[in-house]
């Protein structure tokens, strides 16, 4: 015999997942929005403009202090008891991409102020700064996977909408972010 479904109860299930579905791609979208403007970077090192690289990375650098203050600001003052990971977890892992992203930023800047002459130095240049960006592009990468495995889906919908109403906010709309 199969089990009876209550109309009401059904619904009402529905759509709390819906509103946990709907916060959960927020999250994801600050985070795609993040990595398009590190993208944009990575696109300039790896043609060797030095120059638009340094600008890039400044942009981004910016886009994830916002990214980082709204979060700890809005976010995770908000985490409950019981949660995956408790807030002081996320914190940390942002003074680590923080430090990462500060001395891989001070090893473009000594790039474009001294642009490398010749096609092998340049080539070796840009290698040097692919791979110098490795590791905080993993440590980024596992932190918004924590993000939106966990934090996305223990905050209430209604705090992550108004974090994310913040003016600070990405953009919703990527074609915003300029080139
Ligand atoms: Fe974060
Ligand atoms: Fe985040």
């Amino acid at each position: 015999m199969s089990e009876a479904v209550t109309p009401g109860v059904d619904m009402m299930a529905t759509e709390a997942g819906a509103a946990v579905g709907e916060a959960v791609n927020r999250f994801t979208q600050q985070h795609e929005c993040l990595d398009v403007r590190l993208r944009a970077h990575l696109l300039a090192v790896a043609g060797a403009d030095f120059g638009r690289a340094v600008r890039h990375l400044a942009r981004w650098r910016r886009a994830l202090d916002r990214h980082i203050a709204i979060e700890e600001t809005h976010l995770l003052p908000h985490v409950p008891d019981g949660a995956r990971w408790a807030a002081r977890v996320y914190r940390l892992e942002h003074r680590r991409i923080e430090d990462l992203a500060h001395d891989y930023a001070a090893k473009v800047q000594a790039v474009a102020a001294r642009p490398p002459q010749g096609w092998r130095a340049t080539r070796e240049a840009v290698l040097a700064l692919l791979d110098g960006a490795h590791s905080l592009r993993h440590v980024i990468e596992h932190h918004h996977e924590r993000e939106q495995m966990a934090l996305a889906v223990e905050l209430t919908p209604e705090v992550q909408e108004a974090a994310w109403r913040m003016p600070a906010a990405a953009p919703a709309d990527f074609s915003r972010i300029g080139p």
